[in-house]
């Protein structure tokens, strides 16, 4: 295959494009810095095409040739307060990606994997684990970031619709693993661990969490063998913030903290953090959408995904000791 890759210095895109390349698939990245895009993929041989998906009319021309798109990159952070960032995930996650992808069908792209997030899903009160077809409406969105997810698929579907290109769309969970240099909020987790940073756990909580290589084999199976736009769920193991804790210090021989901490304080510190990141501008790791993440509770279920797609996720301890071997090693 002649693939055309998003996000290409992302978690996500760095582990697709090693898979492709490692395959013998032919690759070309979409990086906003060549330097960074040098650090991170100079060994894998993909053909790197700086641009910005402000701009995509800038690049566009580089899909040409390509038979399919792989779109992770997003503006993201679950961290995002309310209001303040919606102009740009309005139009990086919603508007550029439908304008990418119908350049991309104007360039003779015959198929696109779509990175969503198992963020677009709603919980099922009765605890049962959500699927596909439980899909939020926008104004069930825990926080903005998702919001632009759902709008965005809403808006792909239509667009699938009319030009009747396939969009095979995944929905990860939170993702954990290696080569995540940005570092994303699992990535965090793991340094903040491994630094002692982590005063306690919030005893009430539960999320679904998998490995980014996961997700990468799962979106070129798809590419290869699905046929007509799809969704797919992938999402490995339902943990507590207490079992993740329980893995971390397998994995790294440090202690796990006992100390519980309540969710109301925890909230409320955060609330403040959030108003201290505001006016100072630095990034904190507390977040009260973050908090509010870890303590829903959703279970989503990738049984489709294992069906359909013959994916089997590892084990979470391998996900958690590779992805703290990396920064150690970095
Ligand atoms: N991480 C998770 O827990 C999670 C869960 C569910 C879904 N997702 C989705 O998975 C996808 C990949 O996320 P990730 O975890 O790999 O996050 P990441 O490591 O932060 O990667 C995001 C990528 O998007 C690129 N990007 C952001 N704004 C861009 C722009 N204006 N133009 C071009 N590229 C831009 C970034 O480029 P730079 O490297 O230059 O910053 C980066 O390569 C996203 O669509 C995200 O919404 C993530």
């Amino acid at each position: 295959m002649k693939a055309f890759v998003t996000g290409s210095t992302g978690m996500l895109g760095i582990n697709l494009i090693r898979q492709l390349t490692a395959q013998g698939h032919e690759v070309k990245a979409l990086v906003r810095s060549k330097q960074k895009g040098n650090k991170l993929l100079g060994d894998t041989g993909a053909e790197m095409i700086v641009g910005d998906m402000e701009q995509v009319e800038e690049w566009a021309t580089s899909l040409q040739g390509c038979d399919t798109l792989f779109h992770t990159a997003a503006y993201f952070r679950e961290t995002f307060a309310p209001g303040a960032h919606w102009p740009q995930l309005e139009r990086i996650n919603v508007t550029n990606t439908v304008r990418l992808f119908e350049e991309a069908s104007l360039s003779g792209v015959g198929k696109i994997i779509h990175t969503s997030s198992n963020a677009t899903i709603r919980k099922r009160e009765d605890g049962t684990p959500s699927n596909e077809s439980d899909v939020m409406s926008p104004g069930e969105a825990l926080n903005d970031y998702g919001r632009s997810k759902v709008i965005g698929d809403q808006r792909i579907a239509v667009f699938s619709g009319q030009l009747g290109v396939p969009v095979v769309t995944m929905k990860p969970s939170w993702m954990i693993g290696p080569w995540d240099a940005a570092p994303t909020s699992g990535g965090k987790l793991v340094l903040d661990y491994m630094n002692r940073r982590l005063p306690g756990f919030i005893a009430d909580s539960g999320i679904d969490v998998v490995d980014p290589r996961d997700v990468a084999e799962a979106m070129i199976i798809s590419a290869e063998r699905i046929t007509e736009s799809d969704s797919f769920i992938l999402s490995a193991h339902h943990v507590s913030q207490r079992q993740l804790m329980e893995v971390l210090e397998e994995a790294t021989g440090i202690p796990a903290p006992r100390l519980q901490l309540p969710k109301r304080l925890l909230l409320a510190a955060a609330w403040a953090a959030e108003r201290y990141a505001a006016a100072t501008g630095k990034t904190l790791s507390l977040s009260v959408n973050g908090i509010r993440s870890i303590t829903n509770k959703k279970r989503t279920s990738a049984a489709k995904a294992e069906s359909v797609l013959g994916i089997h996720f590892r084990p979470l301890i391998e996900t958690i000791r590779d992805t703290v071997n990396w920064y150690k090693a970095r």
